[in-house]
């Protein structure tokens, strides 16, 4: 039988360091699901459908990613209803400090506690350590280069959306 596991996030957008950790995966489990998840708390730059084309684009045009992904979305309900739903037992979170840690670490135990749902983390290049969308929203947003940090395909969406 074959291991598909979720790497859920906002992806907004999506960065190198989210490319780095889908790369990895896709390298261990048979199959990925990319999941954009939509999340109330925070409020977003780029509407869903945005941020999975970015990504589909994203990995298709990265040559080290297998073709054993797909980029899905989830609005709806709790994350581990998506993996129920699609028969995942892992998902897959990258870790790039100690804050993500600690941040993580209560979802880890609710997800397992409520649907056995185990989670894997991986650590993507230190290079990308710094990277976060967050923070790629805020140096584009004030006219910053943001090609080392992001896809491509990303970068030429924020320098086209850019105020003239
Ligand atoms: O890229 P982000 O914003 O750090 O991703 C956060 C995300 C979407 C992975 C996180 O908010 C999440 O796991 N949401 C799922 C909501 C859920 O099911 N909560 C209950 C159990 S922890």
């Amino acid at each position: 039988m074959s291991t598909i596991a979720v790497v859920p996030g906002s992806f907004d957008p999506v960065t190198l360091g989210h490319l780095d950790v889908i790369r990895r995966a896709a390298a261990i489990f048979d199959e990925v699901h990319v999941l954009v998840v939509h999340n109330p708390n925070k409020h977003a730059m780029l509407p869903i459908s945005e941020r999975m084309h970015l990504l589909q684009k994203a990995i298709d045009e990265d040559e080290g990613i297998p073709a054993n992904i797909t980029v899905a979305s989830w609005s709806m309900g709790l994350l581990v209803d998506y993996c129920t739903e699609v028969g995942a037992k892992v998902l897959v979170k990258g870790l790039r400090s100690q804050i993500d840690v600690a941040y993580e670490t209560p979802m880890v135990l609710m997800n397992r506690s409520l649907a056995g749902v185990e989670t894997v983390f991986l650590l993507p290049e230190p290079a990308h350590s710094h990277v976060s969308s967050s923070l790629v929203r805020q140096v584009a947003a004030l006219g910053g280069d943001v090609s080392d940090y992001v896809p491509r395909v990303v970068a030429k969406y924020l320098d086209s959306t850019r105020p003239a």
